[in-house]
């Protein structure tokens, strides 16, 4: 009986993940008068704190971004190194001229430089305020951050990003850019003489008036500092930077951050969703004991009986469930793609819950993600082979040749679309060519093989073993019920999984696409494996459904039918385009269709896979149950 206790305890700490990962890197202590860097990185637009305000931009920009006139340190600015998933995420981060030394210069203001930002500059810069552009800054790997007050729970949480500048109160009808940094760096003595940095957080402050002369960093009784678009001007960055004493241990840093903002709406989402699965199980238990054996006995009483020999719903098409279904080298194409990001999902999420994703390890989900997909490419060409092999198919080599290169070159080609309206768009958040060649590498050197080696086996081991043979002249079809038509069986099939998935898809999709933290794996995890469940219950119902009305062409359909959500999916990013966000700019718009289109065609690839593989288990295992003469 212990192990209950100790079972909920394990799932309360995964599910409060974010007091939850191994840090990602040792510690760095730092002695008194010991140089503080403090990196920049690509400002990335984000929904401001204002009452239903909308994302309106989807483009990151370099700091470094000449328009900007952002200080830069002598000798230029240095690039850091980043891992493949950072980069891809947009990371770009830079060295910067800011001097802070531990635990000196507290509350000294500081002069950074003086910049001369021309008209076409205001205009851009104006433009990047009035998107609620935010400043992404890293000091020892921590970003710096804005402290708010959740105004529901009252509870204080670092939200990370700050403004560049403000347009809440129309100066003129021009924004104010921020050219002041009050800088509260946030230490925890470790041991006498050694210092952590345990907290970055940062209120920007715009001070106008005279910008020529010596800055006293006063933030009382300031006029704004309005940028005109029509003359060069002088702007002056400052900085002031206080050091706190903090009882808050290094190993805890980042909790303030990744708070999740009200933890109710999780736990009511995962609740929703157990119920919809317990819901489901419990009718497809019910189906399976009541109709599926009273057929099974009925039908082998009257066959002992010798009574005229009657057949009756899934039974009457015994002789047709295992026939060939149209286009079989596409389905297991697909069936084995599906598969190979399905493992690939599977496993990044118990990495992600046993903590080894840490926020610190910038870019780590993406980077695990990418090296799992091309490790299970040996996955992905096993499962197509066999199922290939199963459905009767002829040509191996075509099948493993497409199973290794189809999906990966469709993404590719997306990526390079997407980069393409990046790059017009002028963004940081172009992938740099070295990083696709990279990534092309890693694809189609590693998961390429690796599929091959999967095909091999799956070759070798053949086709599964049908119960029944197939009859060789096709029987008639009886027009079935409207609902279990192919496009209204997988839209109808598809509310289910999404119903059990949407509230956690809000946050997934938020953090894509607004850049927030989002570090709720327990939650994700738990949700992705009640909609697994779903997905497959519902398509083995729906299937059974079918064969019970004598449509037996249930292989094409199973698989709609597990993917159907997908195209619920796609219409709540439609909706969440509608409400959440005002994109001002064409690229903006083609990139967040672009990466719909992808999310969506990910989800139907690895659920109407689940679909259709748990049905193919049940359909074998309804018909090994009979005797047939
Ligand atoms: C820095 O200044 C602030 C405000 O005056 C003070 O609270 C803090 O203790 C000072 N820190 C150090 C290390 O002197
Ligand atoms: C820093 O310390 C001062 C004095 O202890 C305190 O008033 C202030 O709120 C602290 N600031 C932050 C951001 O913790």
């Amino acid at each position: 009986m212990k192990v209950i206790p100790s079972a909920i305890l394990a799932l309360s700490l995964a599910l409060s993940s974010y007091a939850f990962y191994l840090p990602g890197a040792a510690p760095r202590n730092y002695a008194q008068g010991e140089q503080v860097e403090l990196f920049v990185n690509a400002l990335t637009p984000m929904i401001s704190g204002k009452d239903d305000a909308k994302l309106k931009s989807l483009i990151n920009y370099d700091y470094y971004n000449p328009k900007f006139h952002f200080c830069e340190p002598n000798g230029g600015p240095v690039k850091q190194s980043e891992s493949l998933g950072g980069i891809l995420f947009g990371d770009r981060i830079f060295s910067s001229p800011f001097d802070i030394k531990m635990l000196e210069s507290n509350q000294t203001c500081q002069t950074l430089c003086k910049a001369n930002v021309d008209g076409e500059s205001a205009k851009f810069i104006n433009d990047r305020i009035r998107e609620d552009y935010a400043l992404n800054w890293l000091i020892d790997g921590l970003p710096a951050a804005e402290m708010k007050i959740d105004l529901r729970t009252g509870e204080m949480f670092f939200d990370i990003g700050f403004n560049l500048g403000n347009d809440d109160e129309p100066f003129e009808e021009m924004p104010a850019l921020n050219n002041h940094y009050e800088i509260v760096l946030r230490y925890h003595e470790y041991a006498p003489g050694d210092y952590r940095i345990v907290g970055v957080l940062v209120w920007p402050y715009s001070i106008g008036g005279d910008q020529e002369g010596a800055a006293t960093c006063g933030t009382e009784n300031i006029s704004p500092l309005v940028l005109s678009e029509t003359q060069s001007q002088t702007v002056r960055y400052t900085y002031r930077v206080t050091w706190n004493a903090s009882s808050t241990p290094w190993a805890t840093r980042w909790d303030n951050y990744l708070k999740i903002a009200d933890p109710r709406i999780h736990w009511f989402s995962l609740v929703n969703s157990i119920v919809i699965v317990v819901f489901l199980l419990i009718m497809v238990s019910m189906i399976l004991y009541r109709s599926v054996s009273r057929d099974i006995s009925r039908y082998n009483a009257s066959d002992m009986s010798e009574d005229v020999q009657e057949d009756w719903g899934w039974k009457l098409v015994h002789g047709e469930v295992f026939r060939q279904p149209s286009y079989p080298l596409l389905l297991s194409i697909m069936s084995g793609n599906g598969a190979q990001l399905c493992s690939m999902v599977g496993v990044t999420l118990v990495f992600a819950l046993l903590g080894f994703l840490s926020p610190s390890n910038r870019g780590s989900l993406a980077t695990v993600m990418m090296v799992c997909f091309s490790f299970f490419g040996c996955i992905g060409g096993y499962v197509s082979s066999r199922v290939y092999s199963s459905l009767g198919g002829s040509n191996k080599r075509k099948n493993a040749f497409i199973t290794a290169t189809g999906l990966p070159t469709i993404v590719f080609m997306v990526v390079f679309l997407l980069n393409f309206f990046l790059l017009i768009a002028n963004s940081s958040g172009a992938v740099p060519f070295g990083t696709l060649l990279v990534i092309a590498l890693l694809w189609f050197g590693i998961s390429a093989p690796l599929s091959a080696v999967g095909s091999y086996y799956g070759t070798k081991h053949g086709a599964v073993h049908h119960p029944v043979r197939v009859n060789p002249i096709p029987r008639q079809i009886p027009p079935s019920p409207k609902y279990l038509r192919p496009w209204s069986a997988a839209l109808l099939s598809g509310i289910l999984p999404f119903g059990a998935a949407f509230v956690e898809l809000y946050f997934v999709m938020s953090s894509l696409f607004a850049s927030k933290a989002y570090y709720a794996f327990g939650f994700v995890a738990l949700t992705a494996g009640v909609m697994g469940i779903t997905v497959a219950t519902v398509s083995i119902l729906f299937t059974y459904f079918m064969l019970c009305a004598e449509e037996y062409r249930w292989h094409w359909r199973s698989f709609l039918i597990g993917g159907g959500n997908a195209f619920w999916v796609l219409a709540y990013g439609l909706f969440y385009w509608a409400s959440r966000l005002s994109l001002d700019s064409f690229s903006s718009v083609a990139l967040y269709m672009g990466y719909l289109l992808l999310l969506a065609l990910l989800d139907f690839l690895v659920t109407g896979t689940i679909g259709f593989l748990a049905s193919y288990w049940a359909v074998r295992k309804l018909y090994s149950s009979i005797r047939i003469d």
